[in-house]
């Protein structure tokens, strides 16, 4: 029943760093959004947040004051599910967490049409696992915006078994309405954008902890380098430290390869509750006026 879906209401769940910015291109892109988050807090600061950012195109001349209230005026944010029943795709942005994942998706499911597809912005879990907790593995699919999600220009899509092709045409129809381009990945751990990037940035924390070079010497050399527009410790400290290990763990435990073991280092800080950019502080220390490495 996904072939009449004509996407035009869409339900974000989870209002931090992803869900945020998928919130502002949506609403930017005329989407009437409803930003869902169990805190209020994280609400307000999701709204300002997108208010500023659009403010700043504005002062840029690159929008204009009515396509901001335009955009603004698409969202509306809420704590629970209420309104859900009218959106025709509703995208999970929370914590990469499955359980958190799938605990969402109990609570949600009972608030959507049956014909309302439901995406995930997983970065690592597996499509499959995940629809097969839901109603409808058939319009569940893994969508993958990249951060940040305003300037990035990709989104990875990721077909479940049971995905059927009405429900990726849909949602990749949505992806070129917000501008953006889609790869499509098979449901495997990490996809391809993680599998590749994460390790790498796992294996610069190896280089730091090992005392091969420090956080300056390892990030100026992949900028200057290997021309990355950030180095991979100021790479894993803006996706959040918490998230790379998430990520190394799901690596680790689907494929059963020791190659894929998370950075001890890694686990440290985040033991330690050293984040990266969202705490104030990881490789980098955030607290002053420009980041500080911190070895
Ligand atoms: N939100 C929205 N816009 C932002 C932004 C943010 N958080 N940060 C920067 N921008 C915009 C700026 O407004 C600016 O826009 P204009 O060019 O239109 O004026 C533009 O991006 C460039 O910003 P800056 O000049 O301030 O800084 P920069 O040139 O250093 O670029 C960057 C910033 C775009 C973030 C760049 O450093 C970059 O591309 N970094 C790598 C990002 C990356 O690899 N992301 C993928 C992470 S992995 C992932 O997301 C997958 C996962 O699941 C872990």
């Amino acid at each position: 029943m996904t072939n009449a879906v004509n996407v035009q209401n869409i339900g974000i769940v989870g209002a931090g760093q992803m869900g945020s910015g998928i919130a502002q291109v949506c609403a930017q892109c005329g989407y009437s959004v409803s930003l869902a988050d169990i805190s209020q807090d994280v609400l307000d600061k999701a709204v300002t947040g997108i208010g500023g950012r659009l403010q700043r195109l504005v002062e840029k001349e690159r929008l204009t004051q009515d396509a901001l209230d335009a955009a603004v005026g698409n969202i509306t944010t809420k704590t629970d599910y209420a309104g859900f029943g009218d959106c025709d795709l509703v995208i999970e942005a929370a914590t990469e967490n499955e359980e958190i994942k799938k605990s969402i998706f109990e609570n949600l499911i009972p608030a959507l049409r049956d014909d309302a597809i439901l995406a995930t912005n997983t970065s690592s879990i597996s499509i499959t696992r995940l629809a097969a907790a839901t109603d409808r593995p058939e319009r569940f699919i893994g969508m993958h915006f990249m951060n940040p999600v305003p300037v990035m220009k990709l989104v990875e899509l990721s077909k479940g078994i049971a995905t059927d092709e009405a429900t990726y045409s849909a949602v990749n129809t949505v992806v070129g309405k917000l501008g953006k381009t889609s790869i499509t990945s098979e449901d495997f751990p990490a996809f391809i954008v993680n599998r590749i990037l994460v390790p790498m940035m796992n294996e610069a924390i190896y280089v730091l902890q090992e005392g091969i070079g420090g956080v300056t010497d390892i990030d100026g050399a992949m900028k200057l380098g290997a021309n990355q527009p950030m180095g991979p410790l100021e790479l894993a400290d803006f996706v959040g430290l918490d998230t790379c290990l998430a990520i190394m763990q799901v690596l680790y435990d689907g494929f059963a390869d020791s190659k894929y073991r998370p950075c001890p280092l890694l686990v440290k800080y985040v033991e330690a509750g050293w984040l990266g950019r969202k705490t104030g502080r990881g490789f980098y220390d955030y607290s002053g006026d420009k980041p500080v490495p911190t070895r």
